[in-house]
């Protein structure tokens, strides 16, 4: 991958940062097509902040407090972003929904993760959620933004199997891991073209026509064979 083909990758975070980690990794390994070259947080506090800073990445902390408004705060953040001049934008754990506009002027560059195979539990508390209702299988998208919540042409998703001893934390670590996997990957697809967001959705360019796994697959509380 020669260096300008690398494409150059703004991370959103508004916490913890363990998704920034994997991207941060992956983006270290040979022919990585992307790097990352910036992370902005509306939080001073998010301990990704110092995550990045410690990798030499350069980091912008633009707190909601410090605007009067929703759409003061916004600009400032866009401005940092039109200064950085990413390729791709990447949410990991961002908790604020960008405007229509936001997302009008980005359209197709903005990528985000979430911790549930959408459309199904759009929202917060989805490994609570998920428990609940009884299912056997939970796991996390990666989906280009558009402007509603959790929405967006969906690039990938990965499948995490629901134990029947499962608590809220237990499901969270796993889907977390699987998190940690799926976006580095799908960042890959749209770094090198693979997958483009198009009126219709994510048009797919690539000789493959059936996914890199298993066509189904069955998931039951108790062992099938007897
Ligand atoms: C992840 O579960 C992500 O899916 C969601 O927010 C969480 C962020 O975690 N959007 P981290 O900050 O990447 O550790």
């Amino acid at each position: 991958m020669t260096g300008k083909n690398v494409k150059r990758v703004a991370v959103f975070i508004s916490g913890r940062g363990s998704n920034l980690e994997a991207l941060i990794a992956a983006s270290k390994v040979r022919d990585c097509p992307y790097r990352i070259v910036a992370v902005l947080s509306d939080n001073s506090e998010a301990d990704g902040l110092e995550l990045a800073a410690r990798g030499n990445i350069e980091t912008f902390a633009i707190p909601r407090s410090d605007f009067g408004s929703r759409s003061e705060h916004e600009a400032a953040v866009l401005n940092a972003l039109n200064a950085i001049e990413p390729d791709i934008v990447c949410l990991a754990g961002y908790m604020r929904l960008l405007s229509a506009d936001f997302v009008g002027q980005w359209k197709g560059r903005i990528l985000n993760i979430h911790p549930s195979l959408l459309p199904n539990l759009p929202g917060l508390e989805t490994h609570k959620r998920a428990l609940s209702l009884g299912m056997r299988i939970h796991g996390c998208t990666v989906h280009f933004v558009s402007e509603g919540m959790d929405d967006g042409p969906i690039i990938g998703q990965a499948a995490v199997v629901v134990r029947t001893d499962d608590d809220e934390d237990v499901l969270a670590a796993r889907v977390l891991k699987a998190e940690h996997r799926l976006y580095p990957e799908m960042l890959r697809l749209v770094a090198t073209d693979r997958i483009r967001m198009s009126s219709g959705g994510a048009t797919i360019f690539d000789d493959a026509s059936a996914p890199d796994c298993d066509d189904i697959v069955l998931i039951s509380p108790v062992p099938l064979k007897r």
